[in-house]
């Protein structure tokens, strides 16, 4: 297990305040050299074998992230039609993006094949079709669920027996039967664990699940773990240890290729591990309202921008830029969608005032992407930060923007 370092706003020499002034709030920015660092880290730790990172893009699909992703060699996992076609905008070739769906419409993997991507196939009618479609004209991977409980919160696992995700390995005869019956060429063996697992231990149940599975396939060239590394959510937060994992599970699959008699190239698809540190969302106080109850510190954001709080009880560090040095009290942070909108609860920060900024941290990760309309509010520009430039790489939504669908103007 490690131990993050002190989570801080440092963005080399750029002053947040001065951004939010300028591109208005609330206002996504992101990092590119927090990207830089993280996408090392996993090269860095499965150095000594041949590993491929497939950024699973649902994390954020800004393309300018896209892009970055594609400047230092990392590859992508997408799970949509939208998402495969911004992969290939944001200048990926469609060899190099993987089609990770669950349930789609057949049309959808058709148009997905059809363009170049390779598919994981993920139940036995999807297998099926495959095989009375390509027979063996068009290789594939099999997305397996291995049956392993693991996650930071039952919301996101999804290797359990009881996840809608994969087909079961309890199912291998059956899979083996389609195989055959089709001669589908099976190029490898992929699974996805969850989300947020800050232990090895489940990433090598699950890779030795693999490993025995594979044995049946004999024209593998790849075995996909997933994504789900858990990263630092607040200061002093314990986060996989990638070294350590890098060590073991390199060394399982050296030894499973060995036994497989041929060098096969081993697949992560992180979303968070890469993105989730890099984002930050930056916010204005309305309102202090000093309540007998609780204190409440109001923003001009809400759920509508960063759902994760509300949706999965996630916990998100607070900075006032602002007020750094404030004396310290307890507030109740909330956004201003009529619902019940809580960031934060019972949180210390340094004294709020109206009208100060706020940063919430690992909002690189499932922010943007997860954000709605919902109240009819427009959603904030998109910021990156690279190289020490700041650039615009989304501009704000305007009420115009909510409109243009809407055919009863
Ligand atoms: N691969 C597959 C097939 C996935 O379904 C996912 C995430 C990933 C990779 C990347 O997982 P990551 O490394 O980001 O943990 N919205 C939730 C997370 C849902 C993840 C869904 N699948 C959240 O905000 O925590």
């Amino acid at each position: 297990m490690q131990v993050a370092e002190q989570n801080t706003f440092s963005i080399q020499n750029i002053d947040p305040v001065e951004l939010l002034n300028t591109y208005g709030s609330p206002l996504y920015l992101y990092d590119g050299g927090t990207i830089r660092r993280k996408t090392g880290e996993l090269q860095e730790a499965f150095a000594g074998i041949n590993m491929k990172i497939k950024y699973a893009c649902k994390a954020n699909t800004n393309l300018a992230i896209l892009r970055l992703m594609r400047s230092i060699g990392v590859e992508l996992d997408v799970v949509s039609p939208g998402e495969l076609e911004m992969g290939m905008i944001a200048g990926y070739t469609a060899s190099q993006i993987t089609f990770t769906p669950s349930g789609v419409p057949f049309e959808e993997v058709k148009a997905a094949v059809d363009a170049g991507a390779i598919v994981n196939v993920d139940s036995i009618p999807l297998l099926e079709w495959f095989g009375q479609t390509y027979g063996n004209t068009k290789p594939c991977l099999i997305r397996i669920k291995p049956n392993v409980a693991a996650g930071g919160n039952a919301k996101i696992m999804t290797a359990h027996a009881d996840s809608k995700f994969g087909i079961s390995v309890l199912l291998l005869d059956q899979i083996l039967e389609v195989v055959k019956r089709y001669d589908i060429k099976i190029i490898g063996l992929h699974q996805h664990t969850g989300s947020d697992i800050k232990d090895a231990e489940p990433f090598l149940k699950v890779a030795d699940i693999l490993f025995e599975t594979a044995k049946h396939f004999p024209d593998l060239e790849v075995i996909d773990l997933g994504g789900g590394f858990k990263v630092s959510y607040l200061p002093g937060d314990a986060v996989t240890d990638m070294a350590l994992l890098g060590k073991n599970i390199s060394e399982r699959f050296e030894k499973f290729c060995k036994e497989y008699g041929r060098e096969l190239q081993l697949w992560f698809e992180p979303g968070k591990f890469l993105v989730s540190e890099a984002g930050y969302l930056l916010v204005k106080t309305t309102v202090v309202k000093e309540d007998p109850a609780r204190n409440f510190v109001h923003v001009d954001s809400g759920l509508n921008h960063l759902i994760r709080p509300m949706m999965y009880g996630s916990y998100h560090h607070i900075l006032n830029l602002s007020n750094p040095n404030g004396e310290p009290k307890k507030y109740n942070v909330v956004g201003y969608i009529c619902e019940t909108d809580t960031f934060a609860t019972d949180r210390e920060l340094p004294e709020v005032r109206t009208g100060d900024v706020l940063a919430f941290l690992n909002a690189g990760a499932y922010g943007m992407t997860m954000s709605s309309n919902y109240n009819a509010r427009i959603r904030p520009a998109e910021v990156l930060i690279d190289n020490g430039e700041a650039k615009l790489v989304r501009r704000r939504e305007t009420l115009e923007d909510l409109l243009k669908t809407q055919t009863d103007l």
